[in-house]
């Protein structure tokens, strides 16, 4: 059987690697679905963001076997929390997956001066109202709980005691920093923080921010390929 060895998308290359864990179900099925499930969203249609999805799917299944429930912190229409969902049939496992977002786009509010620029040309292209559509992409999915509102005050809306596994997505350095400093506390040891923003370019102040958490917190950020940082509590 051949193997898909090169891949370029989202601002990732590789050649000569073996690239079958994308072929591979269930991922291959719960990538698509996410991807399908933000079609007309992203300018460029169905958005080939496999290998963000194959660690978001990793990192949450390290989260099966913790104590604890899932959360991300900018959803969206799911392209990632979708993919989790499908992938680990979350309707079968313990877990309840929070999933907090405006679903209207960035607080520009909450801002500093320097994000302002790229958060209104997002907010304009990409993080319009997706809320009817979220809620069509995860209602198949009863462990979801959908909160709508602006973080970190929406976190108090829901009653998470213990957290198996988080994703931190939301663009800006106000409320991600709020938010970790809020969970930190509440993740089982061994569960992964996947910072989705961590190696963009342009995402400098939450880079700096979170660099300066893991110092405070004795911890070590991986900085993948795919731009995403990664720590494991
Ligand atoms: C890059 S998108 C998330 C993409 C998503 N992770 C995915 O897989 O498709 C960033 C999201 O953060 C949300 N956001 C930013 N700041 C927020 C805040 N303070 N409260 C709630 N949502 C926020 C925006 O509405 C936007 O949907």
């Amino acid at each position: 059987m051949s193997v898909q060895l090169d891949y370029f998308a989202d601002g990732v290359g590789t050649a000569g690697k073996n690239l079958s864990h994308f072929a591979r179900e269930p991922f291959a099925s719960a990538a698509l679905a996410a991807s399908e499930g933000s079609a007309g969203v992203y300018a460029q249609g169905i958005v080939d963001v496999r290998w963000r999805q194959h660690i978001a799917c990793w990192a949450a299944k390290n989260g099966l076997g913790l104590e604890g429930d899932f959360v991300e912190c900018g959803v969206n229409t799911g392209l990632m929390a979708m993919a989790v969902c499908k992938f680990l049939n979350i309707d079968k496992t313990d877990k309840k997956f929070y999933l907090f977002d405006t679903y209207e786009g960035i607080p520009i509010e909450q801002l500093h001066v320097s994000e302002v620029k790229l958060a209104e040309s997002h907010n304009k292209l990409y993080y319009t109202n997706v809320y009817g559509k979220a809620k069509e992409n995860f209602r198949p999915y009863k462990n979801t709980v959908m909160v709508k509102g602006i973080l970190p005050a929406t976190l108090s809306e829901v009653n998470i005691e213990k957290v198996a596994y988080l994703s931190i997505d939301l663009n800006q350095v106000f409320a991600e920093k709020a938010v970790i400093e809020a969970l930190w506390d509440k993740l089982s040891v061994g569960a992964m923080v996947l910072i989705d923003d961590y190696g963009f370019m342009g995402h400098d102040l939450q880079h700096k921010m979170w660099n300066e958490f893991a110092v405070k917190h004795d911890k070590y950020i991986a900085s993948l390929p795919t731009g995403q940082g990664l720590i494991i509590k």
